[in-house]
């Protein structure tokens, strides 16, 4: 069992709200009748977080995110439940928050630094560093209110983190900073993580999220609609975002209950990283189907004009239709494409992604580099790809994709993100590592 550092029972957090400015004012001068009406930002939410691991959290504005981080830094106290939290946090809240504007940006290192639990002696060591690391020269010298948002972030940053948190709070924040700071900073949260530090993280980019988090969860009007991993439910929050009005009551009930069959996919990576660990290891067996890998959030992009059937991937001599597969052998990835009308200049594309969505490499075949025909209506094709299985043991997921001139425009006629999924153990003992296999040979002279 791993040991929890955050742990929140039935929490609740209302806020009072008044319909018109006045009314506050008026509960101030007569309490005795309640003017306010009830809002409940979060609503019985359970969480717990492991030691250890790092949490994206995602959701539409105003759905309790920072309501929710706010509670477990304990800057604001919840209506209802129980927080339980182990170690110390340090916490980089909305723009604003924890800084003095009046003070200068050294006032508010020592200033902040204290709030963080940090001695004046241990500020005064560690300050070059944080000045280091926020760069931003002079400024540093003049009163906070006089600083862009940028340089806000970064000195904001540079001190949350010169703390050595045992658990990292992030809301929003770093998406004001420039791309050469996000790095320095994603470099930094690398460092907490791999002392075993715990990160909450908040952020609207999905990129961020999947590639960061070991783990994500969706809010939605202050309730829990969805966890899992973080490229599970980045997807589901976009599906979600960019549905239209009348599909998103519905929505919302098919995340709830999408929750359940969540836990067999993160079952599952934790599976794959466990594979990786021990690829060398394991015993030869040959490839062969297992039905219960599934990809089990296939998206099919609105067909324009053509269907992709029956993805999957076979072995070369005999036709067997495989999904765990053996490192470094050649087999075919195949897929039906039935044209609903008429297309031409068609490409047939294939695309090969880790289980974080990254993108190894895949082909287009197209009318440039191959002969291909125009396709009339009804017509079926079936499109092979011939693959070396070059990668280490793992998961992976591959995409399936068809565009082409529909009435004079280039567009997709049909694209299946996710279309397949397969596994990849490995025949020979290898002292490759990571994700691709090189064929490297190592030797000594
Ligand atoms: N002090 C407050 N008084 C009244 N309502 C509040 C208060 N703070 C937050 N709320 C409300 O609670 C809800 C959740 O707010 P919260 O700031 O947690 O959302 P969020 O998910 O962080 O949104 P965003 O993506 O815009 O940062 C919102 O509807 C907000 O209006
Ligand atoms: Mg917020």
């Amino acid at each position: 069992m791993s040991e929890i550092a955050i742990s929140l029972k039935k929490i609740s957090k209302c806020f009072q709200r008044y319909a018109r400015p006045a009314d506050r004012l008026k509960q101030l001068l007569f309490p005795g009748k309640s003017l306010a009406q009830k809002f409940w930002a979060l609503r019985d939410l359970d969480l717990e977080v492991p030691k250890g691991q790092t949490l994206g959290i995602v959701g539409r504005n105003g759905s309790g995110k920072s309501t929710l981080l706010q509670i477990i830094a304990a800057t604001l106290t919840p209506t209802t439940g129980a927080v339980e939290v182990q170690g110390r946090i340090s916490a980089l809240l909305e723009l604003g928050s924890g800084f003095n504007p009046e003070f200068t940006g050294r006032q508010n290192v020592f200033f902040n630094g204290q709030l963080l639990g940090l001695s004046r002696r241990d500020i005064e060591d560690k300050f070059d560093d944080i000045a280091a690391f926020a760069d931003i020269g002079d400024f540093l010298e003049q009163p906070v209110k006089t600083y862009s948002s940028g340089m806000f972030v970064r000195l904001a940053f540079a001190v949350a983190t010169s703390a050595e948190p045992d658990i990292l709070i992030v809301d929003e924040a770093l998406s004001v900073g420039d791309e050469a700071f996000q790095r320095k900073c994603f470099a930094r949260i690398q460092d907490i993580r791999d002392r075993g530090g715990t990160i909450l993280f908040v952020s609207h980019a999905a990129a961020t999220i999947v590639e960061l988090c070991d783990r994500a969860i969706l809010l939605d009007g202050g309730e829990m609609l969805l966890q899992g991993t973080p490229k599970f439910v980045v997807s589901k929050y976009q599906e979600f975002i960019y549905a239209p009005g009348d599909r998103v009551a519905s929505l919302r009930q098919e995340l709830r209950q999408a929750n359940d069959k969540l836990l067999a996919e993160t079952n599952l990576i934790i599976e794959s990283k466990n594979i990786h660990l021990n690829g060398n290891l394991e015993e030869e067996t040959p490839e062969f189907y297992d039905p219960s890998l599934n990809p089990e959030n296939t998206i099919s992009y609105i067909s324009r004009g053509a269907k992709i059937i029956n993805p999957g991937i076979t072995t070369i001599a005999t036709g067997q239709l495989v999904n765990h597969l053996i490192g470094r052998r050649e087999y075919l990835y195949s897929y039906e494409v039935r044209f609903l009308r008429p297309a031409q200049n068609v490409r047939f594309g294939m695309l090969i992604k880790t289980v974080s969505g990254l993108e190894l490499g895949g082909a287009s075949y197209s009318l440039f580099f191959h002969e291909i025909v125009d396709f009339e209506a009804e017509q079926v094709v079936k499109v092979k790809f011939k693959f070396h299985c070059m990668l280490h043991p793992g998961v992976y997921f591959l995409n399936a994709g068809v565009s082409g001139m529909v009435d004079g425009e280039f567009v997709y006629l049909a694209r299946c993100i996710d279309a397949a999924i397969f596994r990849v153990k490995s025949q020979e003992k290898s002292c490759g590592n990571g994700t691709i296999d090189f064929k490297i040979e190592p030797s000594l002279s």
